[in-house]
């Protein structure tokens, strides 16, 4: 059975005075079958992932650089974020995808440099509003992961995170259906790439517009093993609700 993750991106937002959510937070005490994890700004990683120490809350960076270390200025190496205390860290997210022109086979050099660092990877991926209307979703998806996840993908090392691009930041969510048909699609192309067993054991996360009000419903579709949150996780008060209601989903 896969262990939910309730994993909170906090993009370019917080600093020390958010760090106070974290306290809130480690009082939110998922059930073991579910983890929660919180990715905040590189300055950060360190500081949550000491008042996380001994508790529930799992701390992630929000992108690496492919190499191990070099001549890269303001980059982070998957080594330097491991050193600060992180366990996760986030690929390929769609924001980095457009600001920063990354590709699939970017994603997949940073994937890599990740394992290297014992580092959990959250590849993430998803269409445009324009590639939805046009019925090539399955396709985008599916190319984005076979570009995108290294072939020595299991489900300890990779977790993949559907987030249609469309659907971040907006308010807008896919129906309970389109959200199912393409994590159905995303888990028999990791069965059929990685073998079943590999593949039934990779989590597969929803993100776009997760919140408290809509997170039971999106929980009890299939193949949905938890959430990657973005503006609802910035505040205990609406991350420990969407927490507590995968903790309920049981799976
Ligand atoms: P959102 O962002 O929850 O604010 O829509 C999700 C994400 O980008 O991971």
């Amino acid at each position: 059975m896969r262990r939910r993750l309730a994993a909170g991106n906090w993009k370019m937002h917080g600093g020390g005075a958010e760090l106070a959510q974290v306290t809130a937070l480690l009082a939110a005490q998922p059930t073991p079958e579910c983890q929660m994890l919180i990715c905040p700004p590189a300055t950060l990683v360190a500081r949550m992932a000491d008042l996380a120490k001994g508790g529930a809350l799992m701390v992630g960076g929000q992108d690496c650089h492919p190499a191990a270390k070099g001549a890269h200025t303001g980059d982070i190496a998957a080594s330097m974020l491991a050193d600060a205390g992180a366990t996760h860290v986030i690929l390929g997210h769609s924001e980095r995808r457009a600001d920063h022109g990354e590709s699939d086979a970017l994603v997949h050099e940073k994937t890599r440099a990740a394992w290297d660092a014992g580092l959990v990877a959250i590849v993430c991926v998803g269409e445009t509003l324009a590639e939805r209307e046009a019925g090539r979703t399955l396709d985008i998806v599916g190319g984005q992961m076979a570009g995108s996840i290294p072939d020595a993908a299991t489900g300890a090392n990779l977790v993949v995170a559907y987030e249609p691009v469309w659907a971040i930041g907006t308010g807008l969510t896919p129906t309970t259906e389109q959200i199912g048909e393409v994590h159905a699609h995303m888990r028999g192309l990791l069965e059929a790439r990685f073998g079943a067993d590999a593949g039934q054991s990779v989590r597969l996360l929803y993100g776009g517009s997760v919140k408290p009000t809509n997170a039971e419903e999106i929980f009890a579709v299939g193949d949905v093993d938890g959430a990657l949150v973005g503006g609802a996780s910035l505040k205990a008060d609406d991350f420990g609700p969407i927490v507590a209601a995968l903790s309920a989903s049981g799976g």
